[in-house]
């Protein structure tokens, strides 16, 4: 494509339900020397630009502290991009992109910060056509929270003007149990309403993730089997091989359940357990979603002991690599009781799932990365081919969510030869093999979807509080003792905790 075509295309392109548009506007960037713009946001946009699917005209601002110019800031833009970006930097296609970044240094408390953004957004409006929308992301520690929304409002530049629109992006963590988060959503409802806020949970931009819908409501084969009348059991786990890489400070406070779990993984298993929503359209799907949480058993007091194991690593080894114990890791206190694996043995109280148990999975350290889920489906009767003392392997479905994103299904064959051995075999799709494209970041999906107004891939205020009233219970059990917290080596697939939970329902946990 002609680098100059990059900042002008405007394709068409599809949300879950429609074809939408992303509209173009200044996005304003708040916490923009930190590792998430870094990382993620900046060399997502990139890669949008480079594909030509960014609005035309889009203003970039990076609102922060630190000292520094616009050629400085594009240059430390153009050096993580460079490391990080899912593609190489076509130098053309960067400079075209970088021409559209600005930066704004500022306290986040001041004032005057504020009147200048409104300023400059207000005279790209003009001379960019920018068309006065803006697009404000809270890429900042959840303290700052308060203070950016209190000048957002003061300066007016949460209002829509000119028939632009105003809408804002937060960052988790949306708070650290249920009372900050509803403390959160009231402030941030005071100054933006619910169609204009866009809870960010990663995980829901993965393809896979969005894929999980379109497996059980676009092919005939799965729903009239996804019940309990036909499954045995599920199992989600999220498995990463990095320890916390500098995050002890956020980490001590959250470990793996606040971590992983009351987001990520909770809106894994409301994807694959909801019901078939009354349409495409954000809310309808996110109100299905929202019952899945609320047919959560509560678990309480010593019901947490039964149904959930948490462990810390110790030191051990990944990939043949020494590694230090969490404990052992800088910022970390020497007797923290802070969570790096979780396992949960979850039900759900409703007509479709009663009696089959859900299992979580994640961890720190672990000897793999990966995240999936794995559908078991019950066993044929033991007549036939399944008389033998062994019986034969269960149909299990795995939605590979990342990497090798992908779905398999187990089934039995014939093995070829005059006897009758049966054989487990897998049928396989690949999303690299099958579609011959690279899978886009979540960030590039999310980021669109935002420009687009589509929050279907956002969490609703209702889905973040009820996944923080069934953690609550949990992490309340915890403050009461801390002897059940297990431990296991670095490089180990958890702790015996964690097999025993399992077992106890006759289930072993996957090898990834
Ligand atoms: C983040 C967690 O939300 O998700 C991290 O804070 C975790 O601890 C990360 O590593 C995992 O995301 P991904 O996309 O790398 O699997």
């Amino acid at each position: 494509m002609n680098p100059d075509d990059i900042l002008t295309a405007n394709p068409l392109r599809e949300g879950i339900a429609n074809r939408l548009t992303p509209e173009t506007c200044t996005l304003v960037i708040f916490g923009a020397t930190g590792d998430l713009t870094h990382r993620k946001l900046i060399p997502a946009l990139y890669n949008l630009a480079a594909e030509g699917a960014l609005p035309p005209s889009l203003i970039i601002r990076g609102f922060a502290r630190r000292e520094k110019t616009t050629e400085e800031f594009r240059k430390e833009l153009e050096a993580s991009t460079r490391k990080f970006s899912r593609t190489p930097v076509n130098d053309e296609l960067w400079n075209n992109f970088a021409a559209t970044i600005f930066y704004n240094q500022s306290a986040f408390d001041d004032p005057r910060g504020y009147s200048d953004l409104a300023r400059e957004i207000q005279e790209n409006d003009v001379a960019k056509g920018t068309g006065g929308n803006r697009l404000f992301y809270l890429a900042v520690a959840p303290d700052q929270f308060p203070i950016i929304l209190g000048h957002l409002r003061s300066s007016g530049l949460n209002d829509d003007v000119q028939g632009g629109w105003a809408r804002i992006i937060v960052e988790k963590p949306f708070g650290m149990d249920l009372a900050s988060a509803r403390e959160l959503n009231g402030l941030v409802g005071e100054v933006f309403p619910e169609k204009d806020t866009f809870r960010i949970d990663h995980f829901l931009g993965k393809e896979t993730a969005q894929n999980i819908m379109v497996l059980r409501f676009a092919n005939s084969i799965f729903e009239s089997l996804w019940n309990s009348s036909h499954i045995s059991h599920v199992q989600i786990t999220a498995a990463e091989p990095l320890g916390v890489e500098g995050r002890a400070g956020y980490y001590e406070k959250s470990g793996a359940m606040r971590d992983m779990v009351q987001n990520h993984l909770l809106q894994l298993l409301t994807l694959m357990a909801m019901e078939p929503p009354t349409s495409l359209g954000a809310d309808a799907i996110r109100d299905e979603k929202v019952k899945v949480l609320r047919s959560l058993r509560p678990l309480h007091g010593d019901d947490v002991f039964r149904h959930v194991v948490r462990a810390q690593y110790t030191e051990g080894l990944i990939n043949g690599q020494p590694v230090a114990s969490y404990r052992g890791e800088q910022g970390v206190s020497k007797d923290s009781t802070t969570e790096t694996y979780v396992a949960l043995q979850l039900n759900i109280d409703n007509w479709r799932w009663a009696g089959v148990p859900f299992f979580i999975r994640t961890a720190k350290r672990m000897p793999k990365g990966g995240t999936e889920i794995a559908v078991t489906f019950k066993g044929v009767p033991r007549v036939l081919f399944n008389q033998s003392a062994q019986s034969l392997d269960e149909n299990v479905l795995v939605i590979r969510i990342q990497p090798d994103e992908g779905v398999s299904l187990r089934m039995s064959a014939k093995m070829p030869g005059s006897s009758l051995r049966i054989e487990p075999v897998k049928m396989d799709f690949h999303y690299g093999t099958s579609f011959g494209k690279a899978t886009p970041e979540a960030y590039e999906r999310l980021l669109l979807d935002a420009m687009s107004g589509d929050a279907t891939l956002f969490a609703r205020c209702d889905e973040v509080e009820e996944a923080w009233a069934f953690v609550d219970g949990i992490e309340e059990a915890w403050k009461t003792r801390s002897d059940d917290l297990a431990f296991h080596a670095a490089g180990s697939w958890g702790p015996t905790e964690a097999t025993e939970l399992a077992a106890r329902h006759g289930v072993t946990w996957r090898r990834m």
